[in-house]
């Protein structure tokens, strides 16, 4: 199959529209990640998405919309903390898992009898779904496993030749994956962190942090979402956690000399290493981490060592997200100094 890179314009929309409703997947920007788009009612639409990214079918699907009528038939009914979230973040970077009302179909819930449910901010998106007049279950549209993409161009490297085309709208904003909760009837449980942030959560309803979100979760253990016990982000290279302040870190890898090793490290910090090295964000911006972390973990390969030593970044705000994402990419190997 021949994969169309396509500019965000009005002709490439309709058409990408028109893919879709003829059971076909397209890769479309969104403000977090770009997603691999199918008509979420359509399940053979919905098998060439687990097919293209080679997803486990265990591991459900986020159903985006782009008006909040959309959500009342897929869903039993809209808990409280569910309301106040969509007014105060959607459209936005959260997603939210509701009872499913069963039209959903199984392939897309994996067999769950729940739904997450995303609104998205970005304009491309949202008028994608419009045009086609129906909910698009969207992964990441990265080759399972790998880090989610950013730009047209990570989508492109993955996925080429399997999907028939990539909507062209730069680089995501936020760079990291949504926010995903559990709602309950007067709280939520925050499943993955992203940019819509425990701390804001909170000024609308309770929040529990999921122990998987931080956590690994072990062998037999049933997660609340199947997605974190899925193998995540990574790179061939081994990536190794380090926690503890600079002066230390550099302490600790010239420690290392007898290793083939490089860095990943907060911009302006690879100046004091001569091993190869990548950034990602400055250390006083969560945001700047977030928006940068897949790119740099697609360049971690590239340095062409055996191991990576990676500094850790804060575990509030939007640093909760990063962190969530960079230990798993390490595998959860974590040196505290
Ligand atoms: O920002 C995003 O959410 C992007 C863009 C494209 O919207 N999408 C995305 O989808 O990250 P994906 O498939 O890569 O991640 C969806 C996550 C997985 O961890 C999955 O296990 C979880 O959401 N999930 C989906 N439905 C669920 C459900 N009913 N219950 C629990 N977890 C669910
Ligand atoms: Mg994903």
């Amino acid at each position: 199959m021949k994969t169309l890179l396509l500019p965000a314009d009005d002709k490439s929309i309709s058409y990408a529209a028109e893919l879709l409703n003829k059971g076909q997947t397209v890769a479309i920007p969104t403000e977090t990640v770009y997603g691999l788009a199918a008509i979420a009612l359509n399940e053979a639409a919905v098998s060439r998405v687990f097919k293209a990214k080679g997803r486990p079918q265990d591991n459900p699907l986020i159903v985006h919309i782009s008006s909040l009528e959309m959500i009342s038939p897929l869903v039993l009914d809209i808990p409280a903390p569910a309301k106040k979230l969509a007014e105060a973040f959607w459209p936005g970077a959260l997603t939210m898992i509701f009872k499913s009302s069963g039209l959903i179909p199984k392939s897309v819930t994996a067999k769950l009898d729940t739904v997450a449910i995303r609104f998205p901010s970005h304009e491309v998106a949202k008028r994608i779904i419009e045009e086609t007049g129906m909910p698009l279950a969207a992964p990441s549209a990265n080759s399972s496993g790998k880090p989610s993409p950013t730009t047209a161009a990570h989508v492109y490297n993955d996925l080429k030749g399997k999907i028939p085309a990539v909507i062209d709208g730069g680089e995501c904003n936020v760079g990291i994956e949504s926010t995903v909760v559990l709602l309950n009837d007067d709280s939520v449980t925050l499943l993955r962190p992203g940019g819509i942030t425990v701390e804001m959560l909170s000024a609308f309803t309770d929040v529990t942090v999921a122990e998987g979100v931080l956590h690994e979760v072990s062998d037999g253990e049933r997660p609340l979402s199947p997605g974190m016990k899925h193998k995540h982000y990574s790179p061939k290279t081994k990536i190794i956690m380090v926690e503890g302040d600079f002066e230390k870190f550099k302490a600790f890898v010239a420690e290392k000399s007898n290793q083939k090793y490089g860095v990943m490290v907060f911009d302006g910090e690879e100046k004091s290493f001569s091993v190869p090295s990548v950034v990602y964000g400055g250390k006083e911006s969560a945001a700047a981490q977030a928006n940068r972390l897949f790119s740099a973990l697609r360049l971690v390969d590239d340095l062409n060592v055996k191991v990576v030593y990676a500094r850790s970044p804060q575990k509030d705000g939007v640093g909760l997200a990063v962190y969530n994402r960079l230990i798993r990419a390490a595998g959860f190997e974590v040196i505290t100094l």
